[in-house]
């Protein structure tokens, strides 16, 4: 049998798109195996998530090195000690440079909160409402290096309703986030997503 393609995972926080992902894993949806779950802050509860299942959780702190290219390294470093194929970035608050983007091109997939390129960058949900969005909704794109800019690989709108406030809002949408990153993340797995461009072509099976 092939050997299955290893996964990164990258989080700040909660990690509940890193359990839609490992639970999409564990049915046998995406064949694929989380081999490191990395995190930039020690009390994320991604780690903890990660170090129940026995996947090895690694925080690599940002404090802990004088630039952004030390930090951006030692993340690289963990990435290829464990063998990651495909980099997920799930709720990393963090940018990361050309240097990060170039050593797995095409190669690391990002989730946020709105229907891009409308509302990039933080607090999505509440740029919607400010902006008084009827529609909005999730992205999962390739990541270069821009802000929330890199390819578009799925999309799925959510209704903004009158009476939303930012969390009820982020709440709708994560539902949502919640199908379309496993999703991304199988078509991958599957060689099903051709970049022509910045344009990804989804191939039939
Ligand atoms: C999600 O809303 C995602 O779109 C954004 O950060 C949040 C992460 O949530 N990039 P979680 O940590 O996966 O629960």
């Amino acid at each position: 049998m092939a050997k299955p393609i290893v996964l990164g995972v990258l989080a700040s926080g909660r990690g509940s798109n890193l359990q839609s992902i490992l639970d999409a894993i564990n049915s046998g949806e995406i064949s694929a195996e989380v081999g490191v779950v990395i995190s930039d802050k020690p009390e994320a509860n991604a780690l903890k998530r990660a170090a129940d299942l026995n996947i090895a959780a690694v925080c690599v702190d940002r404090k802990q090195y004088k630039s952004q290219q030390d930090f951006e390294q030692a993340l690289i470093k963990q990435l290829q000690l464990y063998k990651v194929d495909l980099v997920i970035l799930a709720g990393f608050m963090r940018i990361l440079s050309s240097y990060f983007v170039n050593a797995y091109p095409n190669k690391i997939m990002n989730i946020h909160p709105s229907l891009l390129p409308a509302f990039p960058g933080k607090n999505a949900q509440q740029q919607a409402l400010l902006y008084g969005a009827k529609v909005s909704g999730c992205t999962v794109h390739f990541v270069d290096e821009g802000m929330d800019t890199g390819p578009i690989i799925l999309q799925q709108p959510v209704p903004v309703l009158a009476d939303d406030t930012p969390e009820s809002l982020a709440a709708r949408i994560l539902q949502q986030e919640h199908m379309i990153y496993p999703q991304a993340i199988k078509f991958f797995v599957e060689g099903r997503l051709q970049l022509e461009g910045r344009l990804v072509k989804l191939l039939s099976k």
